[in-house]
C-alpha cells in the first residue's frame, strides 16, 4: 500500500509555471529557442509552459533511459532511446526537465547536446532535488528545490502510474507494498 500526500498543490505548481515563463520570456527577447523535452516526465510541464509562453518558439523531444535503474532510484548510466529530429547548431536550445535528480541524465544530456554547437544551452527543471545530486550540472531556471522524499504527479511516475496527478505528491511506502 501506498498513500499520496500533497507536497504541492497545482495551483502552487500553475504559479511558478507561469513565473518561470515570465523569466523565460524575458531572457530570449527577440529570439526564437527550441525547448527541448526529456520524456516522458516532462510531458505536462512542457504543455503548461509553452501555453504561458506568448514568443517565437519550436518544440522537439528526446528520450533517455537508465538501464539498471531501480523503481526510486537512478543507476547512474543514461542512454538516448529517441534523439533529435531537428538539427540544432546556431540555435537557442532550452532543455525542459520535470526533474534533476542525480544530476546524471542532465549531465550526459549536456555533454552530447553541446557536440552538436547550438548557439546557447540552458536548463529549465521544475523540481530540483538538489539533496541528491551526484555531479554539478547547471540549472538556469528552477521551479521549486524539493527534499530527498520520492515524489509522484505532475508527469513523474512510479512504475508508470500517478504521471497524470495535476499536483505533486509525496509517496509514503507502507511495509506491505514491496
Ligand atoms: C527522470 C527525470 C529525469 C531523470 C532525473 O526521468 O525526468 O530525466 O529522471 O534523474 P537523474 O538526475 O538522477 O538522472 P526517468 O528516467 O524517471 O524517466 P521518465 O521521465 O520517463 O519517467
Amino acid at each position: 500500500m501506498s498513500e499520496l500526500q500533497v507536497l504541492f498543490s497545482p495551483e502552487e505548481i500553475r504559479a511558478t509555471v507561469e513565473r518561470l515563463a515570465q523569466e523565460i520570456q524575458r531572457d530570449y527577447q527577440g529570439k526564437s529557442p527550441l525547448l527541448l523535452g526529456v520524456l516522458k516526465g516532462c510531458f505536462m510541464f512542457m504543455a503548461d509552459l509553452v501555453r504561458n509562453l506568448n514568443m517565437p518558439l519550436e518544440i522537439e523531444f528526446v528520450a533517455l533511459s537508465s538501464y539498471g535503474r531501480g523503481r526510486t532510484k537512478t543507476s547512474g548510466k543514461a542512454e538516448l532511446v529517441q534523439g533529435l529530429r531537428t538539427p540544432i547548431k546556431g540555435r537557442d536550445v532550452l532543455i525542459i526537465e520535470d526533474i534533476v535528480d542525480s544530476g546524471l541524465t542532465l549531465d550526459f544530456l549536456l555533454k552530447h547536446l553541446r557536440r552538436k554547437k547550438p548557439a546557447s544551452l540552458k536548463v529549465c527543471a521544475l523540481f530540483d532535488k538538489a539533496p541528491r545530486r551526484e555531479v554539478t550540472v547547471p540549472i538556469d531556471y528552477v521551479g521549486f528545490t524539493i527534499p530527498d522524499v520520492f515524489v509522484v504527479g505532475y508527469g513523474l511516475d512510479y512504475d508508470e502510474k500517478y504521471r497524470q496527478l495535476p499536483g505533486l505528491y509525496f509517496l509514503k511506502e507502507t511495509e506491505s507494498s514491496r
